[in-house]
């Protein structure tokens, strides 16, 4: 690949700290971090070298889903604070350079929305059509599934109108009506304002599962979680996002990122190609879905390294015409990577999560990085369903009581897989509540915090933190690591995974050994002669190319 070819946008060589707000730095004692918290930290957060921060949603809001149920769209939600500490918190991350991208949660609503208030008054009310309802004389509604319901049902019977109401989530959550243009309209106007703002861009949140089909039709043989797909394919979804890129979108210097249930290789172009106007990027969850059944019960599969290589292989290559992919490990829906994609044991937590680090900031593709990977924070792994707040554990787990299920072993899947695990309070040193709330925290602190945290890391220079901080400049230094072509060496190693990067010139080899035990490989002649450019060891061993390899030993290397 030659860098004249390449349509460099600032997304694209830009790295992403993703913050949860509710947990990272709580400024007044009520055990919720807010935005004054990240306001007091923006100093940390520019010193990690990342270069665009996304928020989870921060708007008005029940927190029956900690945000994602949003009651007004155009205000802060009073637990954050208010709408001048936004500004002033926009402001501060603008001076260090740093871009902001704010969360849009617009496949549904709150229950609590004005909208959604007036909706479910009467049939006859004007804002009847900005939801999904159907209607109880026409019988019982298609099935539906519901990623959050007790009972598992999209559908909620509402007696004062005697109608069903969808909700593909929890429902507090009713799905809008993109169908009716007043809905998108409304959508567009709230998409402006934030902009004018000054913000720089959207996460979209399920945005793949706007458009619904024509009159609820059933699905023959579809149900649960393979209802996903069907989902994710609405007969308008393209049509919606072109018509949001004309009205907003193409208005502003901003980028937007899908998130793509239901999103794979064959489909994503149209959602993410330059030509088509919609998106610019999305992210998939075909590697970290690797290991887990339906309710998030695990298998072995995520420690698979063959099968991870073959679908982060595919992605990093399927944007080397048109389109722009991204790359993570966490995120607050998902474990820790140290724990998930690495080794957590005392042992060899720094380095596996040194290693994750090192593969996500040398891959194609935009890094999504979470907040508190940079420390190696691992699973909280509760043990009770009384230490959950998320309710997606709580409801699956009643579910599966409900049903004289094994309660108990969703329990111990989840955590391993529980959304909570990454939810914990931000671990910023070894004092009470880890110097994140002097109240009581919303949700526990890991145990392991007087351990893990960053005032230990912070004059260590081979901290994980002080390790990441290299990565970022190791990226921002090497446009080959952004732009080169991806390049994966010893598909069947069960291992280790090495790749390289290439751009004119330049070859940059990335090695990692995914393993807890020392390894002996041999790569390619040309990398007989090289110059390290990162180690998480101080030393390499290795003779001509062959290379032996300590535990979660990640080296970057410049062949020469
Ligand atoms: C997305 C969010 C998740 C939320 C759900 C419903 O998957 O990441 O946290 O619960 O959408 O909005
Ligand atoms: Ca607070």
């Amino acid at each position: 690949m030659q860098l004249k070819d390449m349509s460099r946008q600032w997304w694209k060589e830009g790295v992403v700290y993703q913050i949860y707000p509710r947990s990272f730095q709580d400024s007044n004692g009520d055990g919720i971090g807010d935005l004054r918290g990240i306001i007091q930290r923006l100093d940390y957060i520019a010193s990690l070298g990342v270069d665009i921060v996304w928020l989870n949603p921060i708007y008005k809001s029940p927190n029956y889903d900690n945000g994602y149920d949003i009651s007004d769209y155009r205000d802060i939600m009073d637990d954050f604070g208010t709408m001048s500490d936004f500004e002033e918190m926009l402001a501060g991350f603008h001076a260090r350079g740093i871009k902001v991208v704010m969360d849009l949660v617009v496949n549904h609503s709150s229950s609590e929305h004005e909208w959604f208030k007036a909706s479910r008054s009467s049939r006859d009310n004007p804002y009847r059509d900005y939801y999904h309802w159907w209607p109880a004389e026409k019988g019982t509604p298609p099935e539906r599934w519901s990623y959050f319901d007790e009972q598992g049902s999209a559908w909620a019977f509402d007696e004062q109108t005697n109608a069903y109401y969808l909700h593909y989530f929890d429902k507090t959550q009713p799905d809008l009506n993109w169908e009716n243009p007043k809905v998108r309209q409304e959508i567009f106007d709230m998409m402006h304002y934030w902009f004018k703002k000054g913000i720089d861009g959207f996460r979209m949140d399920v945005i793949t599962f706007i458009s619904k089909h024509d009159g609820y039709p059933e699905f023959e043989g579809v149900h649960g979680d393979k209802m996903i797909d069907v989902y994710a394919s609405g007969p308008r979804l393209h049509q919606y996002l072109h018509e949001m890129n004309r009205e907003v979108l193409q208005h502003y210097d901003i980028m937007t990122v899908a998130e793509g249930p239901g999103t794979n290789l064959e489909n994503i172009h149209d959602l993410v190609d330059e030509d088509r106007e919609e998106l610019n990027m999305n992210y998939h969850f075909e590697h970290v879905e690797l290991g887990l059944d339906a309710r998030k019960i695990v298998n072995d599969d995520h420690k698979d390294l063959v099968k991870f290589k073959k679908i982060m292989s595919a992605w990093a290559t399927a944007f080397d015409e048109k389109g722009w992919g991204t790359q993570w490990h966490t995120n607050h829906d998902f474990p820790r990577q140290v724990t998930w994609f690495g080794d957590d044991s005392p042992e060899h937590r720094e380095q596996s999560s040194k290693l994750l680090s090192t593969f996500l900031l040398t891959m194609r593709g935009t890094p999504y990085y979470y907040m508190g990977d940079e420390i190696g924070m691992t699973n909280a792994k509760f043990e009770s369903i009384e230490d959950y707040n998320d309710l997606m554990t709580i409801n699956w787990y009643n579910l599966t009581v409900a049903e004289g299920g094994d309660a108990q072993k969703l329990l111990e899947s989840h955590k391993l897989s529980g959304r909570d695990n990454a939810r914990t309070p931000f671990q910023w040193d070894s004092t009470t509540n880890a110097g994140f709330s002097e109240g009581t925290p919303w949700l526990k602190v890991t145990g392991n915090y007087t351990d893990i945290n960053v005032a230990a890391q912070e004059g260590d220079p081979d901290s994980p933190l002080n390790f990441f901080r290299k990565l970022t400049k190791l990226r921002k230094d090497n446009l080959t690591l952004v732009y080169g072509a991806y390049n994966l060496l010893l598909p069947d190693d069960k291992y280790i995974y090495a790749y390289t990067r290439s751009l004119d010139d330049d070859v940059i080899l990335v090695v990692l050994n995914y393993s807890s035990e020392e390894q002996v490989v041999q790569l390619p002649e040309a990398s007989a002669q090289c110059e390290v450019l990162i180690n998480n060891y101080q030393a390499l061993e290795k003779t001509a190319n062959d290379y032996k390899l300590a535990p979660w030993q990640a080296v970057v290397l410049r062949l020469e």
